[in-house]
């Protein structure tokens, strides 16, 4: 009987695990120079965790179970609620801020379409316990900056992706001043989210079915098609007075900041991004390649109630999630993994004559002792037969035991790629290697 890998799943041969690995290294590295330390949690938490906060999308796509004591878990969908209660239970020993990093394996029952998966990694980095207003808006920033710091790593560039900038709580408060009820607003949101994923005349009906007046719905349009700063600016100025603080010069602030840290370049205003994960509360933003033709690479922002909805202080915190998945694909079709990743692991194959022996065995010994990864051919064959088999395991470099060689205890190397070979004493070769 065959069985199938599940739905939304991935098997990770060889070469897959070699890109997989490439993109959570990069993932490490860029988090542990940005100043992030890396924590992790357990694979499933009671269901109500993520019930609580984590928005209706997310809870429709739970794999639940229960534990034999019939309790109620669930995989995780993602980490953020197990980031709020492992800081909650240590709060008063942390010192601040908390910069961590984290690639927990996801796990969320999505229709599998390109690049969205039932099961997938996930790179996240947050940073909590920053409260003043001008600390705010630097945090969010390193967090978008330090997002950046890793796509432009891999080669991609600002005419590649775009960091597309919104604010949660500029939105809210230009709903209220439109005069639509704080608890409305949530359901809203839920309709603005899909802004991008739906045909206008479908979008403009489900903003009518949320809010009846006509003029405000427009108003509501207009905004959500604001496309620069300057224009953004202008309709905040009319609806507030001078000097009274508009979270617009939140959003201003992180850009001027994105300007300064240098990477300006990939980032812009875009009010389309709402966010479809409940606890957002100021800056949220999205990474999309320049295209427009994949889901979001990435997305994040700022959610200062969620350690309180988890019984914990009010403490504010930022932060992001990137996928392995959307990630990949752009990067093949941006041809950025051919010259990065498939890079063979093997550095030598031992090509012996007549029978497998001890002497042989010794040199793959000492070489993979030594830190080099190394093969031999299982098969007695000639030694066309296995520097064929050398080629087929991408080795970079062959080592050929002759009889006569052996007697003068001396080995030929040779460079697969240039097809150089070099007649070496055993020691000499050894005593080469030891002092690279
Ligand atoms: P999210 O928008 O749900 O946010 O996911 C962030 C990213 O994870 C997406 O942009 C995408 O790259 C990836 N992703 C999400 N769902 C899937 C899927 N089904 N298959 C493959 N990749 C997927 C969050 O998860 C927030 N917890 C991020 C965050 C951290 N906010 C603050 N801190």
């Amino acid at each position: 009987m065959k069985i199938p890998p599940v739905k939304g799943t991935r098997d990770f041969y060889p070469q897959d695990m070699a890109v997989r690995n490439w993109i959570i290294d990069g993932w490490k590295k860029v988090s542990l120079r940005n100043g992030f330390e890396e924590y992790d949690g357990p694979i499933f938490e009671y269901l109500k965790m993520f019930q609580i906060k984590s928005g209706e999308e997310i809870v429709e796509q739970l794999f639940s179970l229960k534990d034999r004591g019939g309790r109620d878990l669930a995989l995780r969908p993602e980490i953020t609620p197990t980031l709020a209660r492992m800081v909650n239970q240590r709060i008063n020993s942390l010192p601040r801020p908390i910069k961590w990093f984290s690639v927990p394996r996801l796990f969320r029952a999505e229709r599998p379409q390109k690049g969205r998966l039932r099961e997938f990694f996930q790179w996240n980095i947050d940073i909590i316990g920053v409260d003043d207003g001008l600390g705010k808006c630097l945090a969010d920033a390193e967090v978008i900056f330090t997002t950046v710091d890793y796509l432009r790593q891999v080669g991609l560039t600002s005419n590649d992706i775009k960091v597309k900038i919104s604010s949660r709580e500029l939105l809210a408060d230009y709903l209220i001043s439109l005069g639509i009820p704080e608890d409305k607003l949530e359901s809203i949101y839920i309709v603005l989210d899909k802004k991008n994923k739906l045909p206008s005349e479908t979008f403009e009906q489900m903003i009518e079915e949320q809010v009846q007046d006509k003029k405000i719905v427009n108003k509501i349009i207009d905004f959500m098609t604001v496309d620069s700063m300057p224009q953004l600016e202008e309709i905040v100025r009319l609806k507030s007075k001078p000097d009274e603080y508009s979270p617009y010069l939140d959003v201003k602030s992180v850009l001027d900041n994105l300007d300064m840290m240098g990477v300006g370049d990939f980032c812009v205003y875009d009010p389309s991004i709402v966010r479809g994960l409940a606890y957002y509360t100021g800056i949220v933003f999205e990474v999309h390649d320049v295209a427009g033709e994949l889901r979001a690479i990435c997305g994040g922002g700022r959610y200062d109630s969620l350690l309180r909805d988890f019984g914990g202080p009010a403490i504010s915190a930022s932060g992001m999630g990137m996928g392995d998945s959307v990630l990949e694909i752009l990067l093949k079709e941006k041809r950025l993994l051919d010259k990065q990743v498939y890079k063979s692991g093997l550095e030598y194959f031992v090509v012996y004559l007549g029978v497998f022996g001890k002497e042989v065995w010794q040199i793959v010994e000492k070489l993979r002792s030594m830190g080099y990864p190394s093969n031999f051919s299982y098969k007695t064959g000639g030694p066309s037969k296995q520097l064929k088999e050398a080629s087929a395991q991408k080795a970079k470099k062959c080592i050929i035991i002759g009889y006569e060689e052996l007697e003068e205890n001396k080995i030929t190397v040779k460079d697969m790629a240039t097809g150089k070979q070099e007649l070496l004493g055993v020691d000499e070769f050894f005593s080469r290697l030891g002092s690279t």
